[in-house]
């Protein structure tokens, strides 16, 4: 199927910057646990791995909120660390405490057993995809999905999520060496992984760089940037006739926004903290921009939460010849309530109609 088959194909021609009716919306983790019945079919499969490895559950769940709201694109439901748990780092989901590696990657030896993972261990995230393509039957379109290098190896160094980020700045000024090493086989993995998405059927891509804000300027180019640019460069950006855009989101990376409109990518992904307006005129339009709502904003009253949307979509302003996308800044909070989610969507929608007139 093609994407000319597409039903809704707005996501899709915002982020080619092209005419659209309205702005287009999803959510960073909308399918999660603010929905019972993400929560009620996660307690069925057992746990997260379970429930994301296999193809019915993760299927299942990704449609759970396009069942509920009127949104513009789903995401494919699965994890950035598919790829480290394939490479055999020893994944597991401690309940409230996030994802730990049991072999982390830490000395020489660790660094030089790393090899990029045979795709045949990620082939139910392919299967996911081609299930999900089917079961959507082009309502709208499907985003495929990795982590940058960087944010992947924080995880694989760290052993799990991070305050200080200790292990792999130590490896980065100490022994860059390693750490490049490291981020080669993530991104050769990454490429294999996002290509064979794209071969399943996903529609877009979006690279999360959630960790890229970490990183000292400079070190944020060489060792996040300079490999998100060779992951976007490895992919194969056209399917069935239809190119596939490319997003790339590093939370925290207001400073470089310049550089990151520079990568490869159609479209980038911006925290709460950066401005549209100013944001769209560094990188004069040159890509579209996806963003950027507090996800705490959600957690307001309805007036201010749709004076909220509207003060996004009017920070963006008259669309000309730029591409918007609304989305959160970052992941939707688990204690969201999904009415919340509703007035979001409803108020993208209805407000930015007049923000399109050309179209
Ligand atoms: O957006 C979506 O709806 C698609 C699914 C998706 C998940 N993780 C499901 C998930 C996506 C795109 C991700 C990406 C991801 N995973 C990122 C980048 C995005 C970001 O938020 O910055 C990161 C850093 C991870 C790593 C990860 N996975 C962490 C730190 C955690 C635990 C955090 C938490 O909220 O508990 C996960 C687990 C995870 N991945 C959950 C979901 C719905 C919660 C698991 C559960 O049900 O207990």
């Amino acid at each position: 199927m093609s994407t000319s088959a597409l039903k809704n194909d707005v996501f899709i021609r915002a982020l080619k910057r092209q005419p659209v009716p309205y702005t287009p919306v999803w959510v960073m983790r909308q399918a999660g646990r603010y929905l019972p019945e993400y929560r009620e079919t996660r307690a069925r499969a057992g746990s997260f791995l379970q429930l994301a490895q296999n193809p019915d559950y993760a299927c299942e769940v990704t449609l759970q909120p396009l069942e509920r709201f009127r949104l513009d694109a789903a995401i494919l439901f699965s994890d950035i660390l598919t790829i480290p748990h394939a490479m055999g780092l020893g994944l597991d989901f401690v309940a409230g405490e996030g994802p730990q590696f049991d072999y982390p990657v830490r000395t020489e030896d660790d660094v030089r057993n790393l090899s990029v993972p045979d795709m045949a261990k990620l082939q139910y995230v392919f299967d996911a995809v081609k299930l999900i393509r089917r079961e959507l039957d082009g309502r709208v379109p499907l985003i495929g999905f990795a982590g940058s290098p960087w944010t992947v190896a924080c995880y694989m160094v760290e052993g799990q999520g991070s305050r200080d980020y200790q292990h792999i700045k130590t490896m980065l000024y100490a022994r860059p060496d390693l750490l490049h090493r490291v981020l080669a086989v993530t991104t050769e993995a990454t490429i294999q992984y996002l290509n064979a998405q794209i071969d399943a059927g996903a529609q877009a891509i979006m690279v999360f760089d959630s960790w890229g804000g970490v990183l000292a300027d400079g070190l944020f180019q060489e060792f996040s940037l300079a490999y998100i640019r060779q992951v976007l460069a490895g992919l194969r950006r056209e399917h069935n006739g239809e190119t596939v855009p490319l997003i790339v989101f590093t939370k925290g990376g207001g400073m470089w926004l310049e550089d990151i409109a520079d990568c490869g990518a159609d479209a980038m992904g911006v925290d709460w903290t950066v401005n549209l307006s100013q944001a769209r005129q560094r990188v004069q339009d040159k890509v579209a921009l996806q963003g950027n709502l507090d996800p705490m904003a959600l957690f307001g009253n309805e007036g201010s939460l749709r004076a909220q949307v509207r003060r996004v979509i009017d920070d963006f302003g008259p669309v000309g010849k730029g591409g918007h996308v609304f989305n959160l800044g970052h992941g939707i909070s688990r204690f969201t309530k999904p009415e919340a989610m509703e007035i979001l969507v409803d108020e993208v929608h209805s407000y930015s109609r007049h923000k399109h007139e050309t179209a």
